[in-house]
């Protein structure tokens, strides 16, 4: 990885959310600029790229169509070819950012704002998924209790922090879905319902007992993913589990992703959080896998909002 820039918006923080609308419009703001930068920061000319990338889906529409306009131009203009890569296969091949990498077939649990997957990795551009979400995805899980707590967009992290300093005091529902696929819904009305109960009685008790419901909140994410990579794990026989996606900067879950191996005797992978996290280079070594079996897209291309795996 020569170099990988990041633009972070700030905009939606005050709407409590991603709004589509300004993302799309925040990323023909920076796409220029972060380009430059990430050329710059490589010491590579554009005379030098040998293809270009880019995230095809799935997504918010506008955003992608954003990326793959201007990807499609550089492209045309510089008389190379293009690439076009899924997010949520980037995410997991982001595992070979840096060593120590995973051997095929490993497991990956992809855990974002948008996506929690449970897949079955073969090889680079061979990959099932085992289960998935059929409602919120993890980071959305922690992104909509915290704001019923008060905190601000993106709560994960916060929930995180104050996790650290508390106890599971609480305890929440954990989903009764059978198989792989997960769902976090019910965690949310669970939720919800318990802290109006609880203010009514006390209306100082999120402000007093931040750090210990942040911290059963936690717990009861972090229990239901690892049960289902742990009966992801049985089901194969694969002894090599990762994580990858936002949420696998939950200390909470890499602490137990870790606990898990040693009782199971199996190798867990996290990269570090720059390539866990929504970033470039994942898809430069998407496309990388790719380039090497010619798997080349036309100008025809278009952006997919819902994109099949
Ligand atoms: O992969 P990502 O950067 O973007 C996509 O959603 O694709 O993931 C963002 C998600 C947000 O929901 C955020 O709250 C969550 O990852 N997140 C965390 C932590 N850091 C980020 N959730 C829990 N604990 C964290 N430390
Ligand atoms: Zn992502």
């Amino acid at each position: 990885v020569h170099s990988n820039v990041v633009s972070t918006q700030t905009a939606h923080a005050l709407y409590g959310g991603v709004v589509p609308e300004l993302a799309s419009r925040e990323h023909q703001l920076h796409i220029v600029p972060v380009v430059d930068t990430a050329l710059k920061e490589a010491g590579i000319s554009k005379k030098e790229l040998q293809a270009i990338a880019f995230t095809r889906g799935p997504g918010l529409l506008g955003s992608l169509i954003v990326g793959v306009t201007f990807a499609k131009s550089l492209a045309l203009s510089l008389d190379i070819p293009l690439i076009d890569v899924h997010h949520m296969h980037a995410h997991v091949l982001a595992h070979f950012a840096k060593d120590p990498k995973p051997k095929f077939p490993f497991l990956c649990m992809t855990v974002s704002g948008g996506h929690t997957q449970i897949i079955k990795v073969n090889s680079a551009l061979d990959m099932e998924v085992m289960g998935e979400t059929l409602d919120d995805a993890a980071g959305e899980a922690f992104d909509k209790t915290g704001k019923m707590l008060g905190l601000p967009y993106p709560a994960g992290p916060l929930i995180d922090q104050y996790a650290q300093k508390g106890k599971t005091k609480y305890k929440f529902p954990k989903s009764q879905v059978k198989g792989l696929d997960f769902s976090f819904s019910g965690l949310k009305t669970a939720v919800m319902y318990f802290l109006k109960r609880e203010t009514n009685a006390n209306p100082q008790f999120i402000q007093e007992e931040m750090p210990h419901i942040c911290a059963s909140i936690q717990s009861t994410i972090v229990e239901t993913l690892l049960e289902k990579l742990s009966m992801a794990v049985e089901s194969t026989g694969i002894k090599q589990i990762a994580i990858a996606g936002g949420v696998a900067a939950n200390s909470g879950l890499r602490d137990g992703l870790f606990e898990m191996a040693t009782e199971q005797k199996l190798e867990a992978f996290i990269p570090e959080f720059e390539y866990c996290r929504d970033n470039a280079a994942m898809i430069g070594i998407t496309a990388h896998f790719k380039y090497l079996e010619n798997k080349f897209c036309g100008q025809d291309v278009s952006a997919e909002a819902r994109m099949p795996f």
